[in-house]
C-alpha cells in the first residue's frame, strides 16, 4: 500500500485556557492527518474550538499538550524565533478580516512577509507580478486597502499568504465577511491555487457551500472531531 505524504500531522492536541482561577478545555485531544495536496474543510458550530485548532496547527498557538508534526518535525516545541521564521516562509495565513496595514498600497502588503524577513523586495519583483495576475490584482497594485472592495481585499491576503511559495496555507473564515457571490469567487480561486499549485489548504468555515471546495470536511465540536467524510 502507497502512503501518501503528510503535510500535517496532529496528535491528540490539547489545549487549555486559563482565565482568573478557571482552567476550560477547549480541545480535548484531537488527531488528525492532513495529506500533502489536500483541502481540507473544518466545521463546527461557533466556539467549538475550530481556529484554536487552526492556529495551533499553524504554530500561531502552542498547545498544552500533544504534538504538531509538520515535514516530520514537531514544531509545537520551536521557540518563539523558529515559529515566527516558520511562519513567514513556510506558510501562508488568511483571515476573515484580512488583516491589511491600512497605510500600505497592495503591492506592500503582499510584500510585508519578505520584508519582514529582512529579505530584498527587488528579488521577489516577478514572483509578485505573477501572483498579482492570479489573484487578478494586476491594475489595483497602487491602491491602498481603503481603496478597494471587500473580495479584493481578501484577495490581496491571499496574494500576500502565496508570495513565500508556503507549501500549506491555513484560512480562518476567509469568506466570513463576504457577500456570497464575492465569497464564491474566493473559494473558486482557493480551489486553482490548491489545484494548481498543488497546495496544502486547510480552511475553517460556517458556510457549507464554502466547505464543499476541499476535498474533505472536518467537524468539530466541543473540542472533538465527531466525525470524518474522507
Ligand atoms: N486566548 C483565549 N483565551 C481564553 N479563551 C479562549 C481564547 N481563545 C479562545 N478561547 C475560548 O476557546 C473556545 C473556542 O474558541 P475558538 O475561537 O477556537 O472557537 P471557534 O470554533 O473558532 O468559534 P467561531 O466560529 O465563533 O469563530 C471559546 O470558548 C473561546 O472563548
Ligand atoms: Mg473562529
Amino acid at each position: 500500500m502507497t502512503k501518501m505524504p503528510v503535510a500535517i500531522e496532529g496528535e491528540n492536541i490539547i489545549k487549555d485556557f486559563k482565565i482568573g482561577d478557571t482552567v476550560t478545555r477547549v480541545l480535548k485531544g484531537i488527531s488528525l492527518q492532513i495529506p500533502k495536496g489536500e483541502f481540507l474543510s473544518i466545521m463546527g458550530p461557533s466556539g467549538s474550538g475550530k481556529s484554536t485548532l487552526l492556529y495551533i496547527l499553524g504554530g500561531l498557538d502552542s498547545p498544552t499538550n500533544g504534538s504538531v508534526l509538520m515535514g516530520g518535525k514537531d514544531i509545537s516545541r520551536y521557540n518563539d524565533e523558529k515559529k515566527s521564521v516558520m511562519r513567514r516562509r513556510d506558510i501562508g495565513f488568511i483571515f476573515q478580516f484580512y488583516n491589511l496595514i491600512p497605510n500600505l498600497n497592495v503591492e506592500e502588503n503582499v510584500l510585508l512577509p519578505i520584508l519582514l524577513d529582512g529579505k530584498n523586495a527587488k528579488d521577489y519583483r516577478k514572483q509578485l507580478n505573477n501572483i498579482l495576475e492570479i489573484v487578478g490584482l494586476t491594475d489595483r497594485r497602487n491602491h491602498t486597502p481603503r481603496e478597494l472592495s471587500g473580495g479584493q481585499q481578501q484577495r490581496v491576503a491571499i496574494a500576500r499568504a502565496l508570495i513565500n511559495s508556503p507549501d500549506i496555507i491555513f484560512a480562518d473564515e476567509p469568506t466570513g465577511n463576504l457577500d456570497s457571490k464575492t465569497g464564491t469567487e474566493i473559494m473558486k480561486l482557493l480551489k486553482e491555487i490548491n489545484r494548481e499549485s498543488d497546495k496544502t489548504i486547510i480552511m475553517v468555515t460556517h458556510s457549507a457551500d464554502a466547505a464543499a471546495y476541499g476535498n474533505r470536511i472536518v467537524s468539530v465540536r466541543d473540542g472533538m472531531i465527531y466525525n470524518s467524510n474522507s
